[in-house]
């Protein structure tokens, strides 16, 4: 899909979108297709009672005097609420209603609007990111029905003031929709092709932006006593991978890199304790961190962002082959620490246990932040609405949970602390890889913060609830994957970790 910004006050195009804020108060490109329809447009809006509210819409088909075919009026609500997200939403609300028409060319004409929270620039620009984060498919896999699937809209204007300006602020915001892209491909990549391997692969693909790409294969972890990683790929044919990508973009050279940890489990089947059918569906999608991590590096690479980052990705495919892993055997952490594995299926914390480890005495990072789709108990805690958020940092944590929520992917805190910490003690070992039956995310937590450095600015965001949507579709989301991730991820570099 391509986007264009113009100044030009007549523009050519199929579909014209304008809107109204609530009473109705036409905005100006409102009230011009009014006056070309000598008044047709509001006698229309007033039959279908059109006051303006947030989310309602009056669409005209070939209206008279105009030259569009599809004029599309759209509630804009009270301009003091109206926002990005709510221009975002605004925008792939409209490009819905007009896919599958005739349709190629579609204009959004917001200009004049005064007082509202996203002006400007900013609104053209998340114009187009909201008609953007729309147009995603996933057909790899289809061989029918592909025509009447397809985008049939090809070209966004957005009419703004400036142009230019507005051009470049998109640019920045591409750079991330298409870091969200790359997420969602690999979550909705079926497991039989995305396997660690060919994940790094891929990952490799991303040196020609400018990313430094390197890949531990296991005979490397093992030098490096990974054994609570390796533990988790044994039951697999497979081999399981470290993925390690770097953006090296801020003007100090030598400045201590940002870290993001992700969990990469191509598929968890849960291993030797193995998943019921019904659970097991969907656990392609159990590399939903990794798929942020490797998102999000790739858009900072895209914008040139001046940080230093680095995404460690764990790889691995839990299975129960003869040479699995085994409820009750404990293994050796990089850490050194031991672990008794009393559970094969909590197996995200163990191999972030490795790559959590590694990212700190490799890179020394200023903090450190994994996500994982960790536990299902975080889905029962928080639904699909918030990520969890727990950390060992009240700036950090502060600091993610405002990126979320401008970058319209919200975190909520959950508690650390000592009485949960008490919940995996092992008969035997250090400590075990399970917590009691209650505060299963929590206890999930308790045990990455072991493998955390006391001086480590450290916060991981459990996704399990939010890497998939089973049931209905988010609006901006026209896929089962996501991409959750890499806008909180983007958004928190740019507004704390930028030069
Ligand atoms: N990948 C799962 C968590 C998960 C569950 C993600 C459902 C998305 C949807 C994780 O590896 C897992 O199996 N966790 C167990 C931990 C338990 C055995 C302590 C869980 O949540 O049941
Ligand atoms: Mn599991
Ligand atoms: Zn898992």
């Amino acid at each position: 899909m391509q986007f264009t910004f113009t100044a030009a006050a007549v523009v050519e195009s199929d579909a014209l979108v304008v809107g109204a804020t609530e009473g109705p108060e036409l905005l100006p490109a409102a009230v011009k297709a009014d006056r070309a329809s000598r008044g047709a447009v509001g006698r229309a809006l007033v039959a279908s009672r059109f006051t303006g509210k947030p989310g309602q819409c009056v669409e005209i088909l070939a209206p008279a005097g105009l030259k569009v075919s599809r004029l599309i009026v759209v509630g804009l609500g009270k301009a003091g609420d109206f926002d990005a997200a709510a221009a975002e939403g605004l925008a792939a609300g409209a490009l819905g209603r007009i896919k599958g028409g005739a349709e190629t060319e579609v204009v959004i004409d917001l200009i004049g609007l005064k007082g509202a929270k996203v002006e400007g620039v900013e609104l053209a620009a998340h114009l187009a990111l909201g008609a953007k984060l729309k147009s995603y498919t996933f057909d790899r896999y289809r061989t029918k029905d592909l025509e009447d699937r397809a985008q049939t809209v090809k070209k966004i204007t957005i009419a703004t003031g400036e142009a230019a300006a507005a051009r470049r602020a998109f640019a920045r915001l591409e750079a991330v929709a298409d870091g969200v892209f790359l997420a969602r491909d690999l979550v909705n990549e079926p497991p039989n092709v995305l396997s660690p391997v060919e994940f790094a692969r891929r990952a490799k693909g991303l040196a020609k932006l400018g990313l430094k790409v390197s890949v531990l294969g296991e005979a490397q972890m093992k030098r490096l006593g990974m054994g609570a990683l390796l533990g988790v790929g044994q039951g697999s044919e497979r081999e399981s991978q470290l993925l390690v990508l770097q953006w090296n973009g801020s003007r100090k050279k030598t400045a201590a890199p940002i870290a993001f940890v992700g969990k990469g489990l191509c598929f968890d089947s849960g291993g030797l304790s193995l998943k019921p059918g019904n659970s097991m569906m969907g656990m392609k999608g159990d590399m939903g961190g990794a798929a942020a991590v490797i998102g999000t590096l790739r858009a900072l690479a895209v914008r040139k962002a001046k940080v230093n980052a680095v995404g460690v990705i764990a790889l691995a495919e839990n299975m129960p082959d003869g040479g699995a892993q085994r409820p009750d055997d404990v293994v050796i952490s990089m850490s050194g620490q031991t672990i008794e594995v009393l559970n094969t299926d909590a197996e995200g914390r163990l191999v972030l246990a490795d790559a959590l480890w590694y990212a700190q005495t490799k890179f020394k990072p200023r903090a450190v932040i994994d996500l994982a789709t960790l536990t299902g108990a975080i889905m029962v805690a928080l639904g699909s609405e918030h990520a969890g958020l727990f950390s060992n940092n009240d700036t950090l944590a502060a600091n993610l949970t405002a990126a979320g929520k401008a970058a319209g992917e919200p975190v909520w805190r959950m508690p650390l602390g000592k009485g949960y910490d008490k919940l995996i003690k092992s008969k035997i070992a250090d400590m075990k890889n399970i917590g009691g039956a209650h505060a299963g995310s929590i206890t999930a937590a308790q045990f990455l913060q072991r493998f955390v450095q006391d001086k480590t600015a450290w916060a991981h965001l459990d996704i399990a609830g939010v890497a998939w949507q089973d049931g209905e579709q988010k609006p901006l989301i026209p896929s089962w994957s996501t991409g959750w991730g890499v806008r909180i991820l983007d958004r928190l570099v740019a507004d704390n970790y930028e030069d």
